[in-house]
């Protein structure tokens, strides 16, 4: 398998997007789905015996979009006030450190450590998602600005 490739059908190991993750903002759903998308993509190519450099890109991918996307996020907090701001912001720091922990292993053991990063994704994409961002999805959403 080759690092690009649009996903075929999901399989079974695959951490799904569904609507219970839908925070009705265009700009954070698109950011999820792509993390999910992408952690697939990963987790399938080591299985699927992609080479170092194919993984060393994907793993390099998922920490941009992550930092990407939690910058995208703090943004709108900071912008609207969200009172639980720093908390949130703490979460997101927490989760980066850990994946970038995850990548500096990769780069000086043998790359089935980077199995680790799916599974680790896949807890925060399920639990920050559902407990974190749908605490200031529904501040800006009660004061009409989502
Ligand atoms: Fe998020
Ligand atoms: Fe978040």
């Amino acid at each position: 398998m080759m690092n690009g490739y649009p996903l075929e059908g999901p399989d079974a190991m695959d951490v799904v997007w569904s609507t219970k993750y839908s925070t009705g903002i265009q700009l954070i759903d698109e950011q999820h789905k792509e993390l999910f998308s992408e952690v697939n993509l990963l987790r399938r190519s080591i299985q699927e015996g992609a080479d170092r450099e194919a993984i060393g890109r994907l793993l390099e991918t998922i920490v941009d979009l992550s930092a990407q996307h939690f910058a995208t996020e703090e943004t709108f907090m900071s912008q609207y006030g969200y009172p639980d701001l720093i908390q949130h912001v703490a979460e997101h720091t927490s989760m980066l450190t850990s994946l970038q922990e995850l990548h500096a292993k990769f780069l000086e053991s043998h790359h089935t450590i980077a199995l680790m990063v799916p599974t680790f994704m896949e807890g925060w994409l399920k639990h920050h998602i559902s407990d974190g961002d749908f605490g200031f999805v529904t501040f800006l959403k009660a004061r009409g600005l989502a």
